[in-house]
């Protein structure tokens, strides 16, 4: 059976496949703590230092080839030592998206590999268009909770797992504590690939919606239904559709998250050690 067929049929088992290549690769047992990097947020990485260890996803089994411009496509593994404190990190340099068709298998398969690898927090970075008017371009939200509008689960079957807590408030509070800016959100979840239009962002911020973006919640979904904690971070690069009248673009959806990304890499850094 090749990878990607075992992704599809036993996508647990491939998970559990893929961890096992990033314990031997790494020589690291059990990691602590997996990040995953999303548009513009890859040169937050630089904050942690110099990796222990890189590959290319695609190496490992069920990962496929990145296709999104900004999504490099590596796994690194990293020693992250404050407080006296020695925490392993992985790090995904760039995901799998809804959009781009290939179902939810593909799109959960990091996170799913990085439980099975031991990883017990799971920090989840997007990019996201501001539907509150109160947030603005370059601020980074924590996401307090989510909206699905692609009502797509990585789970099936039988399977009631419990939402209230989805995104941990214990990991929040100790974000917050360590920058008070912060602020938080609730999440929209949308398929794309078109963004918006000025209509459904209506209706968003009438539901309650504060952020919208195309990634991270059915990746939060497969990691807390493994057990793992979940944080998640938006860093807002652009008014959403129809807020000030001006059309969405991917390239200055890519700098603006540049612009805050080694400010956020930093703060990263310096919490990490604290949640364990
Ligand atoms: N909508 C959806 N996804 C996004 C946006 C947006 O406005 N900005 C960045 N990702």
């Amino acid at each position: 059976m090749t990878s990607s067929e075992l992704l599809y049929s036993d996508p647990l088992a491939c998970a559990a496949a893929a961890a096992q290549e990033i314990i031997t690769r790494t020589g690291v047992a059990s990691h602590d703590v997996a990040l995953v990097m999303g548009s513009g947020w890859v040169s937050a990485v630089d904050a942690l230092g110099t990796p222990a260890y890189e590959c290319n996803a695609e190496e490992l089994t069920g990962f496929l080839p990145p296709t999104v411009e900004g999504h490099s496509g590596k796994v690194r593994s990293y020693v992250i030592e404050a407080d006296g404190k020695k925490v392993r990190a992985l790090v995904f340099l760039g995901r799998t998206h809804l959009y781009e068709g290939k179902g939810v298998e593909p799109v959960v398969h990091s996170v799913r590999a990085a439980v099975k690898a031991g990883c017990k927090v799971i920090i989840l970075t997007n990019a996201c268009g501001a539907i509150n008017t109160k947030f603005s371009v370059g601020q980074p939200v924590l996401i307090r909770d989510h909206i699905s509008l692609t009502a797509v689960s990585p789970l099936s079957g039988a399977t009631f797992v419990d939402l209230t807590d989805l995104y941990s408030k214990r990991i929040r509070e100790i974000l917050k504590r360590e920058d008070a800016t912060l602020d938080e959100g609730v999440y929209v979840h949308w398929r794309g690939p078109t963004y918006e239009t000025p209509a459904e962002i209506h209706m968003m911020r009438t539901m309650g919606g504060d952020l919208v973006g195309m990634s991270t919640v059915p990746e939060a979904i497969a990691a807390h239904a493994l057990g793992a904690e979940i944080l998640g971070i938006s860093l807002v690069t652009n008014a959403a559709a129809g807020v000030t009248g001006k059309k969405l673009n991917h390239e200055e959806v890519i700098a603006a998250g540049k612009a805050a990304a080694d400010r956020m890499g930093a703060l990263l850094k310096g919490v990490i050690p604290q949640l364990f």
